[in-house]
């Protein structure tokens, strides 16, 4: 048998208009189940990358496949298969409370009353938001926010996760809540798209670490190994450095 990934991108370049080279040449195969995090400084092309993965934006040159069928062409059973968590969580919701906002893509799948009770009772237990079911989805914290978006996306029967800077703008307690999350998805098998440039909050949850800088998948590893061998020019921070003292806990060096 053949070894088919899930996702694969093959020589994936995109050029806006404007002439900028947001990704350049990305070759990345992604297998079923992996926990894989995506690191790079702001701007490298982690946002464009999920986009292409998602076949929310066509690439300029290359190939994107889902399962070995053409992504854009695969559109219906990724678009189920594959759930994105933006890094703007507000721009993704559409429900007036947490609960019909978590319907509201069962229901579009075409999915019947019972069916989408059920997912969507689910969804809230396995995210921890039962008691936030009636909120409004603009009252909850950022933690719980960011916890929706994937209720929304697990209620859709999504295996796969890609998350897109899913610590951005929240405090630490938020940040523990979506940890546990991920975790908790890991362990279920679910597949766990990564990307971040907060490598230290999610690192040891990781199976595999790729660097991009700009546009350019410039390392791909196991995560200690491609750490070893990090270049300051990534602008990616190793977080192993140890912090015993308030003196360590300088990011200048
Ligand atoms: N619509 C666009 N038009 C022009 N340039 C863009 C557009 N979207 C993104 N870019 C550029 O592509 C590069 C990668 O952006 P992005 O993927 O958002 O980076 P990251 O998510 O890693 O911070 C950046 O230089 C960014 O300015
Ligand atoms: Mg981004």
């Amino acid at each position: 048998m053949t070894f088919e990934p899930l996702l694969e991108l093959r020589g994936i370049t995109r050029v806006f208009p404007d002439g900028n080279r947001a990704l350049d040449g990305v070759d990345l195969e992604i297998p079923s189940g992996e926990c894989l995090l995506i690191a790079g400084s702001n701007g490298s092309g982690k946002t464009v990358l999920m986009r292409i993965l998602a076949a929310l934006m066509e690439p300029s040159g290359g190939t994107a496949l889902f399962r070995g069928r053409d992504a854009g062409e695969a559109g219906k059973s990724l678009r189920r298969e594959v759930g994105i968590v933006f890094q703007d969580a507000d721009s993704q919701f559409v429900g007036e409370t947490a609960e019909e906002d978590i319907a509201f893509g069962p229901a579009n799948l075409g999915l019947d009353k019972e069916e989408t009770a059920l997912r969507v009772a689910s969804a809230l237990e396995r995210t921890g938001l039962t008691p936030k079911r009636n909120f409004p989805p603009r009252r909850l914290s950022g933690g719980e926010k960011r916890r929706l978006a994937v209720a929304g996306v697990l209620a859709m029967g999504s295996t796969t996760l890609i998350m897109d800077e899913p610590f951005a703008n929240l405090d630490w307690p938020g940040v523990l809540q979506v940890l546990h999350i991920i975790r908790d998805l890991k362990k279920e098998g679910a597949t766990l798209i990564i990307l971040t440039h907060e490598l230290e909050k999610v690192l040891a949850l990781a199976d595999r670490l790729v660097i991009l800088h700009r546009g350019r998948v410039r390392d791909d590893g196991k995560p200690g190994e491609v750490l070893d061998r990090l270049r300051p020019e990534y602008g990616v921070r190793d977080p192993r450095r140890p912090y015993r003292t308030v003196e360590d806990c300088s990011w200048l060096g």
